[in-house]
């Protein structure tokens, strides 16, 4: 791929796209040739600003979304719905104006049924409903992915769509609203470990299952697919390994030093039950995977939370 294509990362501040710029510029592409666009300044919800954006670049990697933990997907429905949608159609239909020479999509495991054999293969994406509280976000992300099928058939639209299963790293959301299981976990038993909390309570039964991909391996993965992919066929990203919640709290409560006691709110939803990827895809096409053991991705993901923790 010519180092000299400017790039559009949209969500280019965030968690992921931090990490995706990183390894960009490591892989060669001039850092001044990659535009990241803030929310504050180009609301991607806005046709127009999509326009202008897309206008002046030649690959288009779309990262951004509104996401977050199963509150805020209850409390957000709505939003999570539209905004994503809106701007998935907006950057798409855009770029095939604009004829980029490649789009890089990246949706979501919540788009998988809720009750989906284990392990998700891509070609059982739309066998059944998600999980209720992914549903929103999980059916507009996987709608993008339709519609660059449709836009790739009729159009010849170069692009690419990756599935990146729950990611977890330093840099990640610590908000206690808006963040995902693992830095919320670490915040929790962290504060506790801190002021002496005899217990911690946690959402739901802890018998679900997750499955974690380390940050810099899904922006690996996204690298590989600007590289050598022109077609969207979903394409799981994961580590392969399944973890039960309950075990991931143990693992993280010992790693963190907190001796307090693990309270299971129940009366909070679960989620999906289980959570695992079939990665052959990524393997067979881009010999993909990932490749951080979990013990030191969870390690470096704590320390980096221990050096920042007084910036929250
Ligand atoms: N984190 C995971 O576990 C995970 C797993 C699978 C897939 N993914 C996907 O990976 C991508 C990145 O996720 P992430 O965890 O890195 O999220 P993140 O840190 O929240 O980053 C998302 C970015 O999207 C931008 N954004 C949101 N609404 C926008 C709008 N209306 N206009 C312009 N930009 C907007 C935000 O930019 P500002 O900061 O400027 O507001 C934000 O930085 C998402 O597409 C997500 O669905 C994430």
């Amino acid at each position: 791929m010519d180092s000299n294509n400017r790039i559009l990362l949209t969500g280019g501040a965030g968690f992921l796209g931090s990490e995706v710029v990183d390894q960009l510029v490591s892989t060669g592409f001039p850092r001044e040739n990659i535009t990241c666009p803030r929310s504050a300044e180009f609301d991607l919800r806005d046709a127009n600003i999509c326009n202008d954006l897309v206008a002046k670049h030649d690959i288009i990697i779309h990262l951004a979304a509104k996401v977050g933990g199963i509150g805020f997907n209850q409390k957000f429905p709505g939003e999570l719905f539209y905004d994503n949608i809106t701007m998935g159609i907006n950057l798409i239909e855009q770029s095939r104006i604009n004829k980029v020479k490649k789009f890089v999509f990246v949706g979501t495991t919540c788009s998988y049924p809720k009750f989906c054999p284990i392990p998700f293969k891509e070609e059982t994406l739309w066998d059944g409903f998600p999980e209720e509280t992914n549903a929103p976000y999980g059916i507009a992300k996987k709608a993008l992915g339709t519609m660059l099928e449709s836009y790739h058939q009729q159009y010849d639209f170069p692009c690419a769509y990756l599935i990146p299963v729950n990611l977890y790293g330093p840099r990640d959301s610590f908000h206690l609203e808006h963040s995902h299981v693992i830095p919320a976990l670490i915040r929790k038993f962290t504060a506790a470990r801190e002021s002496g909390e005899k217990s911690v309570t946690l959402w739901g039964d802890g018998s679900p299952t997750r499955e974690f991909l380390f940050v810099r391996d899904a922006a690996r993965g996204i690298v590989l697919a600007v590289q050598n992919i022109s077609e969207p066929i979903p394409i799981n990203l994961g580590s392969s390994e399944e973890i039960a919640i309950e075990k991931l709290a143990e693992l993280l409560k010992d790693m963190i030093g907190f001796s307090g006691e693990i309270i299971w709110d129940t009366s909070k939803p679960n989620g999906q039950p289980r959570r695992k990827l079939d990665i052959s895809r990524a393997k067979e096409i881009f010999e993909y995977s990932g490749e951080t053991s979990f013990q030191d991705g969870l390690r470096e993901t704590i320390a980096w939370w221990e050096a920042h923790k007084g910036e929250f």
